[in-house]
C-alpha cells in the first residue's frame, strides 16, 4: 500500500523542522517518536521547513538548502515510512506562500511581538535591534503550515505550543471574517516528559547551543558528550549522598530508561549515596548507544541512496502541493476575493 491510495479521512498531520542541521535527541524525544507511531492512523506530512529556515538564516541559504537532505535522511532513518507518511518541501509550495500573505491581514504586530517562543529566540539570536520582518512574522507562516494541510493534530515539543495557540487565533479570526468554519483549528500534542535540556544543563538542548547529541552523532561523540553531562556539583565522593533534580544525566535516564523500575532504583541509590557519577553515566550511555546505532546505520544506508530519498521527497512534495493549492483555493473562495 503506498501513502497515495491509503485511507482516505484519517484526521491529518501536520509538523515540521526548520532545515538548518541535522536533529538530535531533543527532537526524538519532543516530536520524532510520536511521529513515528503516529503515522498508523493519521494521514500525516512531513515539512522541511526551508523557507521558514530562512527567517533568520537568510545571510547562509546554502545551510539551509543543504540541510533539507539532512533532515529527510533522520525522518527515514528514525522510522518515518515514505508508504505511510508524506515528506515535503516547503519552498516549492507556492501556496502556503499566497495563503500567508492572506493570514497576514488577520494578526496584529503587537501579537507577534508577544509570541513567548518568538521572543526567546530574539534574545538568543541577539536580533534586538534589527529583527528581520519574515523572522516576526513566521509564526503567522506556521500557521498557514499547519492549515493549509487542514492538520487537527501536530506533535511537537513544548516550546512550539505558542504557535499552535497563535495559529487557532488567526484561524477564528479568518472563520469569523468568512461567516463560516472554513479552516480546522488544530491540537498540540507534547510528550509528557518536558523538555529535554542540553548536554551542558541548559534549559534546551539546541544545535545553536552546542549542547545538543545530534542522531547521527558517532559512538565516540556520543561517549563524549554523556563524559561532559552536568551532574551535581556537590557531589565529589561517590560515597556522598547526591541530587537527582536538575542532573542531567538523570534527566536522560528518565527520557530514554525503557525499565522504569531500574531508573528508580538508581535514583534511590544516588540519593542515599555510594554511586558514583561514572557509573551512572556508563548506564545512560549504554541506553544511547542502543538507540542511536541502529539509527546510525540506517542513516548511513540511505546516505548511499540519495536517487531513492529525492523519489520521496518528489512524491511527498507532489500531494502536499496538491492538498495546499486547495486550501488557497478555498480560503480565497471564503472570503470572497475577485475571480476571472
Ligand atoms: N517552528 C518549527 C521549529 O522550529 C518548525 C516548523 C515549521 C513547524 N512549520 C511547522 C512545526 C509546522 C510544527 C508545525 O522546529
Amino acid at each position: 500500500m503506498s501513502a497515495e491510495n491509503s485511507q482516505e479521512n484519517r484526521p491529518v498531520i501536520l509538523t515540521g523542522d526548520r532545515t538548518t542541521g541535522p536533529l538530535h535527541l531533543g527532537h526524538y524525544v519532543g516530536s520524532l517518536k510520536n511521529r513515528v507511531a503516529l503515522q498508523e492512523t493519521h494521514e500525516q506530512f512531513l515539512l522541511l521547513a526551508d523557507a521558514q529556515a530562512l527567517t533568520d538564516n537568510a545571510h547562509d541559504p546554502e545551510k539551509v538548502r543543504r540541510n533539507v537532505m539532512e533532515v529527510a535522511l533522520d525522518y527515514l532513518a528514525v522510522g518515518i515510512d515514505p508508504q505511510k507518511s508524506f515528506i515535503c518541501v516547503q519552498s516549492l509550495l507556492p501556496a502556503l506562500a499566497e495563503l500567508t500573505m492572506l493570514y497576514l491581514n488577520f494578526v496584529t504586530v503587537a501579537r507577534l511581538e508577544r509570541n513567548p517562543t518568538v521572543k526567546d529566540e530574539i534574545r538568543l539570536r541577539g536580533f534586538e535591534r534589527d529583527i528581520p520582518a519574515g523572522f516576526l512574522c513566521y509564526p503567522v507562516a506556521q500557521a498557514v503550515d499547519i492549515t493549509a494541510f487542514r492538520a487537527t493534530l501536530v506533535p511537537v515539543g513544548e516550546d512550539q505550543a505558542p504557535m499552535i495557540e497563535q495559529s487557532n487565533e488567526v484561524v477564528r479570526r479568518i472563520n469569523r471574517q468568512a461567516g463560516r468554519d472554513v479552516l480546522p483549528e488544530a491540537r498540540a500534542l507534547i510528550p509528557n516528559v518536558g523538555r529535554l535540556p542540553g548536554v551542558d544543563g541548559k534549559a534546551k538542548m539546541s544545535k545553536s547551543q552546542g549542547n545538543a547529541i545530534a542522531l547521527s552523532a558517532s559512538a565516540d561523540e556520543i561517549s563524549q558528550a554523556v563524559r561532559m553531562m552536568y551532574t551535581d556539583p556537590n557531589h565529589l565522593r561517590a560515597s556522598d549522598p547526591g541530587t537527582v533534580e536538575g542532573n542531567v544525566v538523570f534527566s536522560y535516564l528518565d527520557a530514554f530508561g525503557t525499565d522504569r523500575a531500574a531508573v528508580e532504583e538508581l535514583k534511590a541509590h544516588y540519593r542515599r549515596g555510594g554511586l558514583g557519577d561514572m557509573k551512572v553515566k556508563r548506564r545512560l550511555e549504554d541506553i544511547l548507544q542502543a538507540l542511536l546505532g541502529p539509527i546510525r546505520e540506517r542513516r548511513a544506508a540511505l546516505a548511499q541512496d540519495p536517487g531513492y530519498v529525492l523519489s520521496v521527497l518528489r512524491d511527498g512534495t507532489r500531494k502536499a502541493r496538491e492538498r495546499t493549492q486547495q486550501t488557497f483555493e478555498d480560503v480565497r473562495e471564503a472570503l470572497g476575493l475577485f475571480r476571472l
